[in-house]
């Protein structure tokens, strides 16, 4: 059992039964086994998996349809937000008296 994607569990075999189910895509394959859903959102992954279509699909690596990106979403604390707020506010508060 080799592991595709660790933020996720999703092993090979996983992946090559979805391919079976008539996945042909790598956000095909992110929906049914949830590779590339954690929370690199398959910076990790997304490379093996492409591979894993690439052999059993017999297709060149450059015809597999590229996944759709978004940027990962990180915690950020409050006081992080404040002072931006802060120096935002600071700016307004100029009001020109400089
Ligand atoms: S390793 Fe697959 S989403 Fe992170």
């Amino acid at each position: 059992m080799k592991i595709i994607c660790r933020c996720q569990d999703v092993t090979e075999e996983e992946i090559i039964a979805a391919l079976r189910q008539g996945a042909t895509t790598i956000d095909e394959i992110r929906r049914l086994v949830r590779a590339g859903m954690g929370s690199c959102q398959g910076r990790t992954c997304r490379r093996l998996v492409s591979q894993i279509i690439s052999r059993e699909l017999k297709t060149p690596g450059s015809e597999i349809y590229p996944p759709t990106f978004r940027p990962p979403n990180r915690p950020v604390s409050f006081s992080l937000i404040n002072a931006e707020l802060d120096g935002h506010n600071d700016n307004e508060d100029d009001g020109g008296k400089k």
